[in-house]
């Protein structure tokens, strides 16, 4: 919008926005966590909501005694810009993690609503969503109920000509039967429709699209509930008690195991203080077992789902991507453990749209990258008040074909965070991984039948630094069939340890042991030169770090022999005298390569300082004087440009470098672009935040300085003995993930930063 754009337009827009409505849809769970020393219960609520934009909203008691909040914390699961067409095209999908305090085990109702819904087919205008918690303890488990785990993506998209089935996740924690249903009262729902095209088969949780003849965004206002397995009872701190059983006789006759006997309470809708009809008032549209049955909680499921445009081949692999290996099954269950970083990874193919993104929803700080080979690496990781609890995170990939976009089916795993099985570590160096696995910590293992991807060379042979209490293996990173991967941020290096049965064999059939392990290095750094004293290259290494050097350092001449000495610092130089400047990646890696991605000049040697005079952007020369020397290899860079002085008061110069290390020889890294024109239009399709962010440069900046720069340029030879400067870290992490019959990670992340400045 052009800024003369006249206000009442600003007003008008506003208004129109407000009536077209936002909300895409919401979801909430929770996790009850014990008692306090003042008896009160402590209970996690996860509540997300999708809008055009990122947006919290708040949830208020609407009976009973809800507690107060005693933590709240917020952020963005994912976004994406192929929302609704209309507004932003934008859809933001946020989590607010809430703790409270309450007072009493009896149950209680939390609500938000608030208007109004994205426009739909279906006519939803007002949006209610409705929890239902009660912390009484379980006659079976002896604990609060737990509620069910679900979640869905707020916005899917189905072709109008192809049939779909979304199976929703509806896992529960306690054991308990979830059933999936459309709402049908208010508040926890407000239109409460139930559109046609659709059949929702309310006992397997799965929603299935047959046809609609109107395409459109239609509005599901869906709700989770758990039931018990078997006769339970609820028992409150106040006396009293519960049971969340079939209210008339003849329900219970269609229950299908009627083994025990049912009791015949006749109140426990008694549990709901409530005025509004029960929902088993309305069995003749949701015919089940459960119709007539109080659940043990209830949770909302609402979103939005776009009936699209009609597709030439509803086969999947063609325009819709189709997922391939190594993605998780629908319904697959992961190990996690606390503080590490729990990855898995998404593929799909189509042979008829280009798969570029993945849309995720999951806990509050996961996060999603995209491979050079054009995987979907998902990551997250549990903290200390995750343990025990499960996680749903559900996933669908998306494929472009001209402007239309296609999705993929929907795949929702569980998350169970636990404890820490497997005991090792792995040590990152910048030419080799260190892995130790304590023995005692992995039953079944025996030394001599282990081994790595390629056990052919004799360094890979992991007994040669074992001892009696750990497996110790010392891996290069170019050997023993170490895997080289890069994403935006990072080059990986992975490898395996696995258990084999004879030594000749290169096939097992008894696969009991995998231990996979992973070094990962950020694949950018800053190098900076300055021009005064000299420092030693700094390097930190810590636990689970690994590091790449870069060596940033002047030359007396173009032939690059003689190296400026550290010692003649600070130094003087005159303006158009040539400048000689030599980077290398201390890095032995074979297969990757150096990238100078951007270089520029500053008066300051503060990496916020503007503005900066650039000297290589993107990859391209800016700066006219620049020339660029054969490399000795493909870790190297040399170049040449001629002095120069800020105008003003600045005699000083600093000079930056952002680099790059990638996986030699693969087309599709940022090395292998080369100069990319910064004018030119960034590529369509994924718009997801934390994607274009990893497109910037890193993170770390260490430098010295300055350099001084004469004022004549009459003036004699100077000493041309200028500073050099050495380093730039690179944060590294790595990462371990144990297996045994389950297959799970470890990380350890953590960035140092440098802070050496000095004038
Ligand atoms: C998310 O990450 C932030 C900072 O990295 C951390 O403070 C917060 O506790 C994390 N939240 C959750 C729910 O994991
Ligand atoms: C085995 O090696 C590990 C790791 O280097 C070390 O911590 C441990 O003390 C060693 N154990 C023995 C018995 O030497
Ligand atoms: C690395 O490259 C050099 C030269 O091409 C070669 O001699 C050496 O064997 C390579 N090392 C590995 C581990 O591949
Ligand atoms: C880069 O963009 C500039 C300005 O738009 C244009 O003049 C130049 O030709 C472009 N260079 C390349 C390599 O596309
Ligand atoms: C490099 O410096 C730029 C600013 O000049 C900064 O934005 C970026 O985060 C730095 N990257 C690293 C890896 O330090």
């Amino acid at each position: 919008m052009s800024p003369s754009t006249p206000v009442l337009l600003h007003l008008l827009l506003l208004v129109s926005l407000a009536s077209a409505g936002h909300f895409y849809g919401g979801t909430m769970s929770f996790t009850p966590k014990g008692r306090n020393a003042d008896g009160t219960f402590k209970v996690d609520f996860r509540y997300k909501n999708t809008h055009d934009w990122c947006d919290y909203e708040g949830w208020y008691c609407s009976t009973g005694n809800c507690g107060s909040s005693v933590k709240d914390v917020r952020g963005t699961i994912d976004s994406s810009s192929r929302g609704r067409s209309g507004y932003n095209n934008q859809w933001c999908e946020t989590e607010t993690v809430e703790t409270k305090d309450i007072p009493s085990d009896k149950p209680f109702q939390l609500l938000q609503n608030s208007c109004c819904w994205i426009p739909t087919v279906n006519g939803l205008l007002s949006w209610s969503l409705e929890t239902q918690v009660d912390l009484g303890t379980r006659s079976d488990t002896g604990e609060p109920n737990r509620s069910p785990v679900t979640a869905i993506l707020p916005f899917i998209r189905v072709p109008q000509n192809c049939q779909r089935s979304y199976n929703l996740m509806a896992f529960d924690p306690d054991g308990d039967r979830v059933r999936c249903r459309y709402g049908l009262v208010r508040p926890e729902c407000d239109r409460c429709d139930q559109p046609s095209g659709f059949y929702l088969d309310q006992d397997s949780c799965s929603l299935q699209y047959g046809y609609t003849s109107t395409s459109g965004v239609y509005g599901f206002e869906l709700v989770v509930e758990d039931f018990p397995n078997q006769h339970i009872t609820l028992s409150y701190t106040d006396g009293s008690t519960a049971s969340p059983w079939p209210t008339t006789t003849n329900t219970w006759a269609r229950w299908p195991t009627t083994a025990s006997p049912l009791p015949t309470t006749t109140n426990t809708w008694a549990r709901w203080p409530t005025t509004t009809t029960p929902w088993s008032s309305t069995t003749s549209t949701t015919e089940s077992l459960y119709s007539s049955t109080a659940p043990l909680s209830k949770l909302p499921l609402h979103f939005s789902l776009l009936v699209d445009s009609i597709v030439p081949s509803c086969d999947e692999g063609m325009y819709l991507p189709r997922f391939v290996q190594p993605t998780p099954h629908n319904g697959e269950h992961l190990h996690a453990e606390v503080n590490k970083e729990l990855e898995f990874r998404v593929k799909a193919e189509a042979t008829h749209s280009t798969v570029n993104d993945v849309i995720v929803s999951g806990p509050l700080n996961i996060t999603n990258h995209m491979t050079t080979q054009g995987e979907f690496v998902i990551r997250w990781t549990p903290i200390r008040d995750n343990l025990g609890e499960y996680f749903p995170i559900c996933f669908i990939t998306e494929g472009l074909s001209g402007s239309s976009v296609y999705q993929s089916e929907m795949r929702c795993v569980v998350v169970e965070v636990g404890r820490r099985k497997v005991k090792a570590k792995v040590v990152c160096d910048e030419t080799k991984m260190t892995v130790e696995v304590e023995k005692s910590s992995v039953t079944g293992i025996h030394e001599d039948h282990l081994r790595l991807n390629d056990p052919s060379n004799s360094a890979c042979d992991l007994q040669r630094f074992s001892n009696n209490t750990h497996i110790i293996g010392v891996i290069p990173l170019n050997a023993c069939g170490t895997q080289i991967e890069e994403d935006d941020d990072n080059l990986i290096f992975k490898n395996e340890i696995t258990t084999f049965d004879n030594p000749n064999d290169i096939i097992t059939r008894h696969h009991q042991v995998e231990i996979q392990f992973y070094c990962q290095y950020a694949k950018r750094g800053n190098v900076s030169l300055g021009f005064t004293a000299h420092r030693d290259s700094i390097t930190v290494v810590e636990k689970g770090f690994g590091t790449f050097t870069y060596q940033f350092e002047f030359y007396q001449t173009s032939q690059f022999t003689n190296m400026v000495d550290p010692r003649d610092y600070p130094l003087d130089v005159v303006v158009k005298q040539m400048l000689y400047m030599d980077i290398e990646a201390v890095s032995t890696v074979n297969n990757t390569e150096l990238f100078v991605e951007s270089c520029r000049a500053a008066p300051y040697d503060n990496p916020n300082y503007h503005p900066t005079y650039p000297i290589i952007e993107n990859g391209c020369i800016v700066d006219e004087t620049v020339q660029i020397f054969s490399p000795r290899h493909q870790r190297h860079f040399q170049f040449g440009m001629e002095a120069f002085k800020f105008i003003g008061m600045h005699d000083q110069v600093y000079i930056s470098c952002s680099v790059i290390l990638c996986e030699a020889g693969n087309p599709n890294t940022r090395c292998a672009q080369g100069c990319v024109n910064s004018t030119s239009p960034q590529p369509a399709g994924h718009h997801h935040r934390k994607r274009e962010a990893a497109m910037q440069t890193a993170k770390h900046h260490i430098s010295q300085g300055p350099l001084r720069l004469r004022r004549s340029s009459e003036s004699s030879v100077t000493n041309m003995n200028m500073g050099l400067m050495v380093g730039c870290i690179v944060a590294a992490v790595a990462m371990l993930c144990g297996v045994m019959l389950y297959k799970d990670k470890t990380s350890g992340v953590k960035y140092q930063p440098l802070t050496t400045f000095e004038t």
